[in-house]
């Protein structure tokens, strides 16, 4: 069949929407009619090329809508359910599945190689074979995705506002949650308040922190840490840091979520020095490919037990947590909707992106 898609031919380069020939679902995998898609930090790393991947490739991965078709052996879902796709697949049976960290799953691998999980491509334009990003590809009308990246969700489920929870909501809420494992009372400071960051401050609060420092240099970013939980904000780390020491008698915070635009190693380090003993450090944001240095005090790691963790996707489990999150929403727990600042079609995503990068939105979404 033929689909309109945002496809990405080269670094650096603008998205560019046109038709393409979607191949019909292979086994084992399912064809998404797209309700709508939020526009990630994530697939930017395509076009700057910290997240590397082959190009041609459709971008997307914060994606919801309804299954049109399944291929041979799929019994998981059927036409006319509604899903949320995960931006990253589980298979249930590998050992980091069979631990309860789907998130780590084993699929995870061919997230950013380009062709479907079975090595072959659904996607074809201007006659090359095209990529899919997280093997999903959710700037496009239709998609073929395996049914490992699918979560089936109530009928009746607004699907605009669940695309978010297919990356944004669980990676920045579970980073506090589930990653640093945030407990009632405790101090959180956000750095970065964007899709994923925003999403941190629902988790503090959720967590029952006490204080939630968000820093962010914009000011329209702080103004919405606030409506969304954060009690104090700060542009800086500097400032940050000040204001941390007197909240907490000199304790500093007991967590850091870095959830900028790119994890650049010196905010490891200034992160660091805003966590008191036993801090926990987490990297949300994406670091450069070839940066392997961090730049912090490790006199001070040992003797004040600070730690720095990853958090992939917020150490969710897709499967349970996306359900959950849904459930939050319908009972007035979780805030979906004010986390659109703006809405595009599809032959506007390079505009969307342009006022992601100005700091215009919290989180720009393609209605298809
Ligand atoms: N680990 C995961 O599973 C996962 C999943 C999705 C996205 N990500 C990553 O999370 C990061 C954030 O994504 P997003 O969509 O929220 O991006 P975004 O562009 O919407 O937000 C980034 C925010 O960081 C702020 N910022 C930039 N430099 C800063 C600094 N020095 N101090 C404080 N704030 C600063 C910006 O003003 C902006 O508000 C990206 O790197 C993205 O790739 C990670
Ligand atoms: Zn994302
Ligand atoms: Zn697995």
């Amino acid at each position: 069949m033929r689909t309109k898609a945002a496809i990405l031919w080269g670094l650096e380069e603008k998205w560019q929407v046109e038709e393409a020939e979607l191949d019909a679902p292979k086994a084992g995998e399912v064809l998404v009619k797209l309700t709508a898609s939020g526009l990630c930090h994530s697939d930017y790393h395509l076009v700057s090329g910290d997240i590397p991947i082959p190009f041609p490739v459709v971008g997307g991965h914060e994606g919801a809508g309804v299954v049109v078709g399944v291929g041979p052996g799929v019994t998981e879902v059927a036409e006319g359910d509604s899903i949320v796709l995960s931006f990253l697949p589980a298979c249930g049976r590998c050992s980091y599945c069979a631990r309860g960290m789907t998130n780590l799953c084993d699929l995870g691998a061919a997230i950013i190689l380009g062709p479907q999980l079975d090595g072959t491509y659904r996607f074809h334009a201007r006659g090359e074979n095209v990529g899919q990003m997280c093997v999903l590809g959710t700037f496009s009308e239709y998609t073929v995705v395996p049914v490992a990246s699918v979560v089936k969700v109530d009928q009746g489920t607004a699907l605009d506002k669940a695309a978010l929870i297919g990356c944004g909501v669980p990676t920045g809420y579970g980073s506090v949650v589930n990653t640093a494992k945030v407990r009632p009372g405790e101090t959180v400071v956000v750095m970065g308040v964007g899709g994923i960051g925003i999403n941190a401050v629902q988790g503090a609060k959720g967590a029952g922190a006490r204080f939630i420092v968000a820093v962010d240099p914009v000011e329209f970013k702080r103004q919405k840490a606030v409506e969304f939980g954060a009690t104090h904000t700060a542009a800086t780390t500097d400032a940050a840091r000040n204001l941390i020491s007197e909240l907490t008698r000199g304790q500093l915070a007991d967590a850091c979520v870095i959830t900028t635009d790119v994890a650049e190693s010196a905010y490891v380090g200034e992160a660091l020095s805003l966590v008191g003993k036993r801090g926990k450090v987490i990297v949300t944001a994406i670091g450069h490919p070839g940066d392997t240095t961090i730049n912090a005090s490790l006199f001070e790691m040992t003797l004040y037990e600070k730690s720095v963790h990853g958090a992939l996707f917020g150490s969710s489990n897709p499967q349970h947590d996306i359900p959950r999150y849904l459930e939050m929403y319908n009972l007035g727990e979780l805030k979906l909707d004010e986390l659109v600042t703006k809405e595009y079609a599809l032959e506007d995503i390079n505009e969307g992106y342009q006022d992601m990068l100005d700091g215009r939105n919290i989180r720009g979404l393609i209605r298809f």
